[in-house]
C-alpha cells in the first residue's frame, strides 16, 4: 500500500469515527436544548405567575358580573354555580394568591419604605373582600337562594366585591408588581418564581393553574358566557 493510500484510509476512518460520535451526540444535545426549554416555559417568574391568578380573578368577576345581571332581573342561576365561583374566589385568590403577595411582596414594599399608603390599603382591601365572599358563600346555598332578602344580599356582595377588585388588581399589576420588579434581584425574583410554584403544585396539585382555569372555564359554560365571540362589537 503506498504512503497516499495510507493516508488516505485513516482519514476515512477518522472520518467515520466523527460521523458516528456526532450521531451519538446530536440526540443528547437535543434531548438537553429540550429539557431546558421545557424548564424556561415551567418556571415563569413571580409577577408573571401573580398576573395571570389576576386573569383567572378576572374570569370570576365576569361570573359574577352575569350572576348580578341575572339576579336584579329575578332569573334563575344554574345549581352550584355561584358557590363554585366562590369557593374559586377563597381557594385560590384569598387563600393562595393574597397570602403570597402578604408574605413575599407587601413586606418587601414596607422594608423599603415603597408604596407604603397603598399597600395598607391592599391590605385593608384583602379583609374586606373576605368578608364579602363569606357572605357570598353563605348566601348562595340552594336555600338562601330560594329566598328575596338572600337573593338581594348577595347581589350587593357581589357588586361590592367585583367593585374592589377591578381597581386593587389594576392598581397590582401597573403599579405595585413593577415597583417590587425593581427591588429584587434577578437570583431573588427567580427564586421566588421557584418558591411560587412549588406552593402551587403543593396545594392545587401538576397543572394546577391548568386545573383552575378549567374549573372557571366550566362556570363560564352553565352561565352562556364562555364563547370569547359574544363580546365582540363594533359600532
Ligand atoms: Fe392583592
Ligand atoms: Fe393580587
Amino acid at each position: 500500500m503506498s504512503r497516499d493510500t495510507c493516508q488516505t484510509r485513516r482519514s476515512l476512518i477518522a472520518a467515520g469515527a466523527a460521523g458516528v460520535g456526532l450521531l451519538l451526540v446530536e440526540p443528547v444535545r437535543f434531548a438537553l436544548a429540550a429539557s431546558k426549554e421545557e424548564k424556561t416555559r415551567e418556571g415563569i417568574g413571580p409577577v408573571e405567575d401573580l398576573m395571570r391568578e389576576h386573569g383567572v380573578l378576572r374570569r370570576v368577576l365576569l361570573i359574577y358580573d352575569e350572576v348580578i345581571r341575572r339576579l336584579d332581573a329575578g332569573k334563575d342561576l344554574p345549581p352550584g354555580v355561584v358557590a363554585d365561583a366562590a369557593g374559586v374566589i377563597r381557594r385560590f385568590v384569598e387563600d393562595y394568591h393574597e397570602k403570597n403577595e402578604e408574605q413575599e411582596i407587601f413586606p418587601r414594599l414596607e422594608k423599603a419604605g415603597k408604596l407604603v399608603e397603598l399597600v395598607k390599603v391592599l391590605y385593608a382591601q384583602h379583609r374586606a373582600s373576605r368578608g364579602l365572599t363569606e357572605v357570598v358563600l353563605t348566601s348562595s346555598t340552594p336555600a338562601a337562594l330560594a329566598n328575596a332578602e338572600s337573593r338581594r344580599r348577595l347581589g350587593e356582595a357581589l357588586r361590592r366585591f367585583t367593585r374592589i377588585y377591578r381597581p386593587h388588581a389594576a392598581r397590582e399589576d401597573t403599579v405595585l408588581f413593577p415597583a417590587f420588579r425593581s427591588l429584587v434581584s434577578p437570583k431573588e425574583f427567580a427564586a421566588l418564581g421557584e418558591k411560587f410554584e412549588n406552593k402551587e403544585h403543593e396545594l392545587f396539585g401538576e397543572e394546577g393553574f391548568e386545573k383552575m382555569v378549567n374549573q372557571v372555564a366550566g362556570l363560564e359554560k352553565k352561565l352562556g358566557i364562555y364563547d370569547l365571540s359574544q363580546f365582540t362589537s363594533t359600532l
